[in-house]
């Protein structure tokens, strides 16, 4: 039983001076809104937040996300619900940058139903929600894989050895009970699906890292700013403690 650990996606936004790769997260938005947008909401999302500094479509000298140019494409690519003002009437309008993410279901029933039962979950705090956020939404996109011999796969289930679960009760197989659990998700991802224009591979392990990246930005837009300000504030109190201390020294010296 249990899952299997993720690997590392080898993130540059890890660590107290990462941040994001801009690149991929353009990719891993493309991948988000070519694959996954047909089946999880990001309801937290709006498109102007892609063009806030650090954010993908960010442009130095940019002074209004909302006016940015990519972002307004981006925006009015998708339709969104409204009511009309004159009629009062349920319409679908061109999106703009102020708008939410559209969800691609009108509620979670309908959202279970579509999914045999499991409703895919919303996808814009999912580095947050998932323990090992980024590489964990990595790994399970990318770790698909043939289930084992002697596993009894249910109806409209995938294997998937990254994935929480327990399958001592569908193992009819020799020895030990395999890792990872059962899921409704089935394997998003192909090789060439979604077409880059940088140059980087158009394969599913690329994919699977870009969209990772992508989700982990969205789920805390804010967390590189957070960053270089808590360093500069460590900054700070070094050089006023150094200060501190040398004034310490002159003011007593020469007193016994
Ligand atoms: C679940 C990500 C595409 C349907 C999930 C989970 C993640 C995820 C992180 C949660 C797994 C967990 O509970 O730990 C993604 C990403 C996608 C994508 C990043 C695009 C690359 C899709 C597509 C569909 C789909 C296209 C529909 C055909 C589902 C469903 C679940 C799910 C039904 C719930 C699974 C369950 O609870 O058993 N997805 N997904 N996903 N996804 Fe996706």
């Amino acid at each position: 039983g249990g899952a299997k650990h993720p690997h590392s996606g080898g993130f540059s936004f890890e660590g107290p001076f990462g941040t994001f790769d801009q690149g991929q997260l353009q990719r891993g938005y493309k991948v988000y809104r070519e694959v996954c947008s047909s089946c999880h909401s990001m309801n937290l999302m709006h498109f102007r937040t892609l063009a806030e500094p650090g954010g993908p479509f960010y442009e130095e000298g940019q002074v209004n996300p909302a006016e940015n140019r990519f972002v307004k494409a981006l925006a009015a690519e998708l339709q969104v619900p409204d009511i009309d003002s004159e009629t009062g009437e349920p319409i679908m309008r061109d999106a703009v940058a102020a708008d939410k993410f559209p969800s691609p279901y009108p509620n979670a029933t309908a959202a279970a139903a579509g999914n045999g039962g499991a409703a895919p979950p919303d996808l814009s705090v999912m580095a947050k929600a998932r323990h090992d956020g980024a590489d964990y939404i990595y790994s399970l996109l990318s770790g698909y894989r043939a289930a084992p011999a002697g596993l009894e796969i249910r109806p409209g289930q995938h294997y998937n050895p990254y994935m929480a679960g327990d399958l001592t009760p569908f193992w009819k197989g020799q020895g030990h009970v395999p890792e990872g659990g059962f899921i409704a998700m089935p394997p998003p991802l192909r090789n060439g699906q979604v077409t880059y224009d940088d140059g980087s591979a158009q394969t599913v392990d690329q994919y699977a890292k870009d969209v990772a990246a992508f989700i982990a930005w969205a789920s805390d837009p804010k967390q590189v700013q957070r960053k270089q300000s808590g360093m500069g504030v460590l900054i700070f109190l070094f050089l006023f403690a150094g200060l501190t201390y040398v004034s310490y020294r002159r003011i007593w010296k020469g007193v016994a």
